[in-house]
């Protein structure tokens, strides 16, 4: 971990605080003890310069744009392997050999039926429900369902955990879609692939057979990769948070949904096809450009931004490519949305305040126009999101119960707020 050592004086002491050296990116300063030896707490409200954790998974360079899977380049992942085989590697460290992987996918295949009981939850839910507001409920509730998979100290136990939540989403997703259009649910077939039978469980009906396009199922999968995980990002925070209490993992993973679901987060592929639809034509590009950066208007640009990637984010780049493979495999020549987003991207990244801001297209960017196009409706964009997400949410669980030093997240404040006083008026002299 390293043996430097950062001097901090403060009141005229002077404190030494632990430096430890990761295998990639920033070292940190370990102030676990700065509390107890200065009687102050450090201050980073939406921690800008905070590590909340030690971990192995994930590493990005924001400002190189770099995002790498356990030592892997993200677009080198997305070009050759799978999403279940990507799934093993967060979880387990390593891709799957040719055994492992028939173990795992068939392991994973055989957890994606949800249990029967669960459509009468749904079916508890006005039709015109946001199908996040179904998901962050559903997920949770797995817990009411699955007993023998709630004891997060026992290894098998978290591991059956893991693949019911991985390999349940797309069906209760689906589920939800197939709810909010009327039509029946669409069980899961076995002998579909992971990608293939979501769409399966999308579009089909029971009245004829539904053969789902391998390029579509393909170009799904690669985005099931690109966001399954991003290092210690809002939502994966808030199941790391949850599960630190010893929550079971269905209710972290039910936080985590509610965390990705804001605009600023995973809300915001949703969020960017209505800021395009919003524009309609590429002429109105600068009167929104302007908006974007007017600090009294509340519009931000959607889509645009991100708190780590200070260069282009590097799955906007992988998706940017499959977006126009999709629109050429359906045969869809001129998608004006397309238009404007690259005309925007465009014009954005020649103007100061944006360059000045190092603000770039980020995952959210194109994912949208990917899924109007394969015709999925815009309220179940971020659920496609949780889906890929939460193969990220069960590892980072899983990394934080395994870990020794893991303790419940529990951080102070700087209290603002009123002294102490009486009801009668008087104030509660300070002790020392
Ligand atoms: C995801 O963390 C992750 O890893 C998330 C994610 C993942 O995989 O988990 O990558 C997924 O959430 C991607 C981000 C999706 N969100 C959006 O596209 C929403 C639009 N983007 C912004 O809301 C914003 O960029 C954030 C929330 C993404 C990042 O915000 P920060 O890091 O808190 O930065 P900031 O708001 O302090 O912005 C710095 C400056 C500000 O201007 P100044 O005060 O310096 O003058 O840049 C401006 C901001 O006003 N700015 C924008 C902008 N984003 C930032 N101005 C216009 N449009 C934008 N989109």
């Amino acid at each position: 971990m390293g043996d430097k050592m950062a001097t901090l004086t403060i009141d005229g002491n002077e404190l030494q605080l632990p430096v430890y050296n990761g295998s990639e990116g920033p070292s940190v300063m370990d102030i676990s003890s700065l509390y107890k030896d200065s009687g102050y707490f450090t201050y980073d409200p939406g921690f800008l310069s905070t590590a909340s954790c030690e971990s192995s998974i994930t590493f990005i360079d924001g400002e190189k744009g770099i995002l790498r899977y356990r030592g892997y380049d993200i677009d080198e992942l997305a070009e050759n392997c799978d999403y279940l085989s990507t799934c093993h590697l967060l979880l387990y460290g390593e891709l799957p050999d040719a055994a492992q992987k028939e173990w795992f996918d068939r392991k994973m295949t055989l957890h994606t039926m949800a249990h029967e009981q669960l459509q009468f939850m749904m079916r508890g839910f006005p039709r015109r429900a946001h199908p996040m507001a179904i998901m962050v409920g559903a997920a949770a509730s797995l817990s009411a369902f699955y007993h023998d998979s709630l004891d997060i100290n026992d290894p098998e136990q978290r591991e059956l955990a893991a693949f019911r939540m991985i390999a349940k989403m797309p069906t209760i997703a689906a589920m939800c879609y197939k709810y909010s259009i009327g039509q029946p649910f669409v069980y899961p077939d076995n002998d579909l692939g992971f990608a293939e039978n979501f769409l399966h469980m999308m579009f089909a009906t029971p009245c004829e057979k539904y053969k789902v396009s391998p390029i579509l199922a393909d170009a799904m999968d690669k985005i099931l990769i690109l966001h399954a995980d991003h290092e210690q990002n809002a939502s994966t925070s808030t199941v790391r948070l949850a599960g630190s209490s010893g929550a079971n993992p269905f209710a972290c993973v039910g936080a985590g949904i509610a965390s990705l679901w804001g605009p600023a987060h995973g809300g915001a592929n949703e969020a960017v096809i209505n800021m395009l639809e919003e524009i309609e034509n590429v002429k109105n590009i600068p009167e929104f450009i302007e908006r974007a950066k007017d600090k009294n208007d509340p519009f931000r640009l959607m889509g645009f931004g991100h708190r780590v990637y200070k260069n282009y984010d590097p799955r906007a780049k992988v998706l940017r490519q499959t977006c126009k493979q999709v629109l050429e495999e359906l045969g869809i020549k001129d998608e004006p949305l397309l238009d404007i987003a690259v005309e925007l991207e465009k014009i954005a990244l020649e103007d100061e305040y944006f360059v000045e801001r190092k603000l770039y297209p980020n995952v959210d960017f194109y994912s949208g126009i990917i899924y109007k196009a394969m015709g999925i409706p815009a309220s179940m964009y971020t659920v496609l999101f949780a889906i890929a997400r939460t193969s990220g949410w069960v590892a980072q669980w899983k990394e934080m119960i395994e870990d020794p030093k893991q303790k419940i997240g529990r951080p102070r404040q700087l209290f603002t707020g009123p002294e102490g006083r009486h009801l009668d008026g008087s104030v509660i002299r300070k002790t020392a």
